[in-house]
């Protein structure tokens, strides 16, 4: 198959399942800005995945039967159930710099029309701009972290001093149970 195809259809594929897995963060489990933005996302990786199929059909492609990779998106979804938002952002970062890699190699090619190069770079542009948003979303986590880990602290300080009071006052008093 013409290497230029293969990428599009390996792009086709990653923004299907960009636009899935934004659209499963924006679940309602999740309010506030990161819900907002991923709905947003959602869509425009929904357009992007629209370029795509687009692309595939004036060269004589249609949509291809496997579509989304169903395994890598339930590996998603696994590990944004267990192991937390922390790791899903950093993945979909992951998966963002993937499609900016992939983009700028397709740009190389001279099979491209003026249009589509055009609409590429736009693409492209978009890419950069997700893969900084969720750049933000994670160090705004971090600060999140920080603080649930400094309160966790705080409050072993609590306990160890009402724990010493505590064992103060039974010392003073005498143990009720003896
Ligand atoms: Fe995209």
């Amino acid at each position: 198959m013409d290497p230029l195809i293969e990428l599009a259809r390996e792009a086709l594929s990653n923004e299907m399942f960009s636009s899935m897995i934004y659209n499963r963060l924006a679940s309602p489990y999740h309010s506030g800005s990161l819900r907002l933005k991923s709905i947003k996302i959602a869509e425009v990786e929904k357009e992007h995945a629209k370029f795509w199929s687009e692309f595939l059909k004036r060269r004589g492609y249609r949509m291809f039967p496997e579509g989304v990779n169903k395994v890598k998106l339930s590996l998603y979804l696994i590990i944004f159930r267990i192991l937390g938002l922390g790791l899903t952002l950093r993945m979909l970062e992951m998966n963002e710099r993937d499609a900016i890699e992939l983009y700028s190699r397709m740009l190389e090619s001279s099979e491209l029309s003026k249009h589509e190069r055009k609409e590429l770079i736009k693409i492209l542009e978009d890419e950069l701009i997700h893969e900084d948003e969720f750049l933000r979303e994670e160090s705004k986590l971090e600060d999140f972290l920080a603080h649930v880990k400094d309160a966790v602290l705080n409050m072993n300080d609590g306990l160890v001093e009402i724990l010493s009071v505590t064992t103060g006052l039974a010392r003073a008093y005498g143990n009720p149970l003896m």
